[in-house]
């Protein structure tokens, strides 16, 4: 029913479906720091959220009926009411693997793995974007705020709009999103922007992304912009325009929340627990990320490993924990990605490793929340090398979860999150030397810089939580309405 007055779309729902053999169904908070994000703000509010549940149903693209009818949801097990879209495998193929992490996920991660452009998956995208814009049409109040979320539905903002134009309507990505060189690549560049342009507020993690975004409407539809948005011609209206602002978001994560749970004794004792187990050594440096190709988990390695064999780390004297979390394994590039990361880490076992002691843990698992809490407390040295990512949450994480101001992050400059932790080890992952040096500055850095910093870092996160940022993109999306 058309009760909702604030409207959460995201490929994903708050939490995921777990299906095993005798039939069952667990529920399981979905990966990513939305839920938490916007816990607070769907409890004010008559909230659903509308996204995937892991699921997978009849398939309308399939001749071969892989899927069957769903059981309905429990009503119990999110934040607020949920609505599922039903996917159907080949479905699945062609807008999640396809078209949304073959096609915009590299090009908008500076084309490190090259994207493919298949009119066979833009279709299916073209179509889940449009069921995920249907429902919320069929389920919002009138004049009630909605939220879209991600490159996977970058159509419903339009697609809604043409719905139901009483709605208003903010689109934020939490992914980077290009220069123009690589934007104009993509066939159906004018559609995404148009499909984007359905919103009254385009939101970004970094004022770089805004102003790419920016300067791509005005090369390829001609439009009127300036810094603060973009004037889109409207014949509804007096002025012959509607005004989409466009500006710039940092999300952050729950700062008490992991501050909290890193002061408690079990994750102390947990912690203890972890460094004795990897030998005790003088350093233990971290790395946690899904295992994806913008991550570069390759970059440290290869780091760790030349200061293990130039002899400027000595053998158990460091251990280099790595946490690579399984994702979107039915992607070819992320395959190949495992095969060249597992092969990295094996070779550098054989020639580095000492028995009972390997200078590498790597752990191709999922691990909860207190458990990376707990890592996160172990390590002396966090290391964030991603190529290219949109802010990252885990380097945020680790600076939360350092209670007592020890601790050193290497951060690379193509994170999002380093226009504000300016106070890390700043790095440029390309430059191999540079990485080397800054984790070694890391580890032999003066006790007292090291506290300035990590405390600087954390001054700001507690400043700059994920309350507040939902809280400023809903006010953004308000004041943005009163314009009209
Ligand atoms: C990134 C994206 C999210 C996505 C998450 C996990 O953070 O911005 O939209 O949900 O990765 O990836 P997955 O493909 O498993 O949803």
């Amino acid at each position: 029913t058309a009760s909702h007055d604030l409207l959460v779309i995201a490929n994903r729902l708050p939490v995921s479906a777990e299906e095993h053999a005798d039939g069952t169904t667990a529920w399981n908070r979905s990966p990513g720091g939305l839920v938490s994000a916007l816990e607070p703000v769907l409890r004010e509010h008559d909230a659903v959220w509308i996204g995937w549940s892991g699921r997978f149903a009849p398939d309308p693209y399939s001749t071969e009926d892989l899927g069957r009818e769903l059981e309905p949801l429990p009503d119990d097990v999110g934040p607020c009411a949920l609505s599922e879209v039903e996917l159907g495998r080949d479905e699945l193929e062609g807008f999640y693997e396809g078209f949304s992490n073959s096609t915009i996920w590299p090009l908008y991660h500076d084309a490190i793995a090259t994207p493919v452009y298949h009119r066979h998956h833009w279709e299916p995208y073209v179509a889940v974007n449009r069921r995920f814009a249907r429902r919320a049409a069929e389920l919002a109040a009138e004049g009630a705020t909605v939220w879209v979320h991600d490159y996977q539905l970058q159509l419903v903002p339009q697609m809604l709009r043409e719905m139901r134009p009483d709605l208003r309507i903010g689109f934020f990505l939490h992914i980077p999103f290009p220069p123009e060189e690589l934007f104009l690549q993509l066939p159906w560049r004018k559609q995404i922007i148009e499909g984007l342009l359905g919103s009254d507020l385009v939101g970004f993690h970094t004022p770089g992304g805004a102003a790419n975004f920016l300067r791509i409407t005005g090369r390829l539809l001609g439009l009127d912009f300036d810094e603060t948005g973009v004037d889109v011609p409207d014949s509804s209206r007096a002025s012959g325009v509607r005004r989409v602002t466009v500006g710039a978001f940092p999300i952050s994560i729950d700062t008490r929340e992991y501050d909290a749970m890193a002061r408690t004794a079990e994750i102390h004792d947990r912690a203890i627990e972890i460094r004795e187990k990897l030998g005790n050594p003088r350093w233990v440096i971290l790395g946690v990320d899904r295992l994806d190709y913008t991550k570069g988990i390759d970059v440290r390695l290869k780091a760790f490993t030349e200061l293990l064999e130039g002899g400027t780390i000595e053998p158990g004297e460091a251990v280099f924990v790595q946490i690579a979390t399984p994702s979107r394994e039915n992607v070819e590039d992320y395959q190949r990605l495992r095969d060249e990361i597992e092969l990295m880490v094996g070779r550098a076992l054989g020639d580095h490793g000492l028995i009972g002691a390997p200078p590498i843990q790597y752990l191709h698992q999922p691990f909860d929340r207190e458990t990376l809490v707990s890592f996160y407390l172990a390590a002396d040295v966090m290391l964030v090398t991603p190529y290219r990512d949109g802010m990252n949450l885990v380097c945020k994480e680790y600076v939360a979860s350092r209670t007592d101001g020890t601790g050193a992050l290497v951060l690379s400059e193509f994170a999002g999150a380093a226009v504000e932790l300016t106070d890390a080890f700043l790095v440029n992952p390309y430059d191999a030397e540079g990485v080397k040096q800054a984790l070694v500055d890391a580890m032999r850095d003066d006790p007292a810089d090291l506290s300035m910093r990590m405390k600087a870092m954390r001054e700001h996160l507690f400043e700059h939580d994920v309350a507040r940022w939902a809280a400023s993109f809903l006010d953004a999306l308000e004041e943005s309405e009163q314009n009209r």
